[in-house]
């Protein structure tokens, strides 16, 4: 009731100046906005509330914004990189059309947002639109009529090597031996994926494009060091060991339209880790990031994201999984089984049953370092060398090795995946089969003169009537042909006539 009475009586203030020409964005804006989302839109209450600036709530289409003001918000959001779940009161009843437009033209203009202004227009269409509305909005709600702008990084082909090691100075990276290799698939530096504390450093190198020519300037700040490259050019670098903050260095460059090469190095010593990257210049709206927002300073949470598929279609994970080589994919299938298929040995190497893999925890390293099925229900199938051998006439030579190449793979309908390789020459095909028994591995071999391949299917237990092996206890694999146990583990060798050649491995659990 307060605050009501409070309201009304701004209104006649704001009434008694409708003589002025425009509204004024910032006198509104301290008097209804700023106690809550504070002067400098930066949140009040140490960014208890939500921050105006550079949130994606208050840019691309205007109508958002407006609908917020007209009939409050309420409900889980992400602004910025951090959430928040509270409850904005409507300001609808209490501020005119003008009032409303002049106020989201101050927030969209200032506190880093460089959208276009609001025209009382658009406020008076916005209000029509959702006139006869009772309710506050459920943030979700408000998001299927009006979702957020998506950010697109303006960096592609962006790859992180990742280093460990003791420093206090950025060490030169190009004498050291990287632990693992990642594509940033969103085009963003973060240390998101970053497990380890301490100790470790970080090489990207990516293409940025560069929307028109001119002068670029660039903001770095890390905890502990960076030096930011682009063109060949040393744009920016913080030095030494500390915090974020004072020690943030700009630098400018003049760059041509166009792709451009850039490479940021980074460290972490020891206490808090934190990276900041933004860039500005012709063509770009305000200050744009280049470095994920949620490690402006520090690192945020670990959320439990499990990634399991939640409809008909499979789910496929890019990224490090524990148990196989460093370049694998993950494919959970709705069946409830999930595999990860690693392109360097070219085979499923692990096999699980159950929730497919937490993607909000994610880290990196040797050993250790990779993130792991969510199930405890998994089999390893993996052999230490590449699982294939072939030869064209004879015996296969089991301590020989074959060229085993990673070609790609191709998606049906339901993202299940074929996946492409060869093998000394044979093209194959491989797609798996799941079922809720298990899953069958259905090859099929191109082969140019024939011949005999070579399959280790993983360190089993027990072989029954030789062409049954069991591993761990919890899976067993049935082969066309007999499995037979060698140094490389069990394997099974198939006979390859010239042409197209198929067969099945059947994996059921037990
Ligand atoms: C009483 C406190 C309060 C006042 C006054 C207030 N807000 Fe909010 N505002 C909030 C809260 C709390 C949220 C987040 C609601 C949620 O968690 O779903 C929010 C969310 C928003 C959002 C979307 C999220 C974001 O941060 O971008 C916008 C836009 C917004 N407010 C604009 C305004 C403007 C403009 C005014 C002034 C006319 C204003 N608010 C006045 C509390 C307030």
């Amino acid at each position: 009731m307060m605050k009501r009475y409070y309201s009304m009586a701004l209104g006649a203030v704001a009434c008694a100046s409708v003589l002025r020409a425009a509204e004024d964005g910032a006198q509104l804006y301290k008097q209804n906005c700023s106690a809550c989302h504070g002067v400098q839109g930066e949140g009040a209450a140490s960014g208890t509330f939500p921050p105006l600036a550079e949130s994606a709530w208050v840019q691309g289409d205007a109508a958002r914004a407006i609908q917020v003001l007209l009939h409050g918000l309420e409900g889980p959001i992400e602004v910025a990189g951090r959430k928040y779940n509270l409850a904005m009161p409507p300001q609808g009843a209490m501020l005119t059309d003008a009032q409303i437009a002049a106020t989201l033209s101050y927030v969209r203009t200032q506190f880093g947002n460089a959208e276009e202004p609001v025209s009382v227009e658009e406020v008076v269409a916005a209000r029509e639109w959702s006139k006869g509305r009772k309710d506050t909005w459920k943030a979700k709600e408000l998001l299927e009529h009006y979702p957020l702008p998506k950010e697109v990084s303006p960096i592609e082909s962006l790859v992180m090597e990742v280093f460990h090691g003791d420093w206090k100075v950025l060490p030169e990276f190009e004498q050291l031996e990287s632990v693992a290799f990642e594509e940033e698939q969103d085009g963003y530096f973060s240390l998101r994926h970053i497990k380890k504390k301490d100790g470790f450093g970080i090489v990207w190198t990516g293409m940025l494009e560069v929307p028109e020519s001119g002068n670029y300037r660039f903001e770095l700040d890390a905890d502990d060091g960076a030096r930011l490259v682009v063109n060949a050019v040393e744009v920016a670098h913080v030095k030494g060991t500390g915090p974020m903050g004072k020690r943030r260095q700009v630098g400018e460059v003049a760059l041509e339209k166009g792709k451009q090469a850039i490479r940021l190095e980074y460290f972490e010593a020891t206490r808090d880790a934190g990276l900041s990257v933004r860039w500005s210049g012709p063509g770009i709206k305000g200050k744009q990031w280049l470095s994920e927002r949620a490690h402006k300073g520090g690192r945020a949470p670990a959320a439990v994201i499990d990634l399991s598929p939640k409809g008909k279609e499979a789910v496929l994970y890019n990224n490090f999984i524990a148990g196989t080589t460093p370049r694998a994919i993950g494919v959970g299938y709705p069946e409830e089984v999930n595999i990860a298929f690693s392109t360097q040995h070219c085979a499923p190497e692990i096999m699980w049953r159950g929730p497919f893999i937490n993607g909000g925890r994610h880290w990196t390293g040797r050993g250790q370092g990779f993130e792991a099925p969510m199930s405890s229900y998994s089999v390893s199938l993996a052999a230490k060398k590449a699982p294939y051998r072939y030869v064209r006439e004879g015996e296969v030579d089991w301590s020989g090795t074959s060229e085993v190449q990673f070609v790609g793979y191709v998606l049906d309908t339901l993202r299940y995946p074929t996946f492409r390789y060869r093998v000394d020459g044979n093209e194959v095909r491989e797609k798996v089969e799941p079922s809720v028994s298990g899953m069958k591995r259905k090859l099929e071999v191109v082969s140019p003169g024939g011949g005999k391949l070579g399959i280790v299917l993983g360190n089993g237990s027990a072989v029954q009537n030789g062409r049954v092996l069991e591993i761990d206890g919890k899976v067993v694999v049935q082969s066309p042909t007999e499995i037979v146990r060698g140094a490389e583990g069990y394997h099974t060798e198939i006979e390859l006539k010239k042409g197209v050649n198929t067969f099945t491995l059947t994996y059921s659990w037990k």
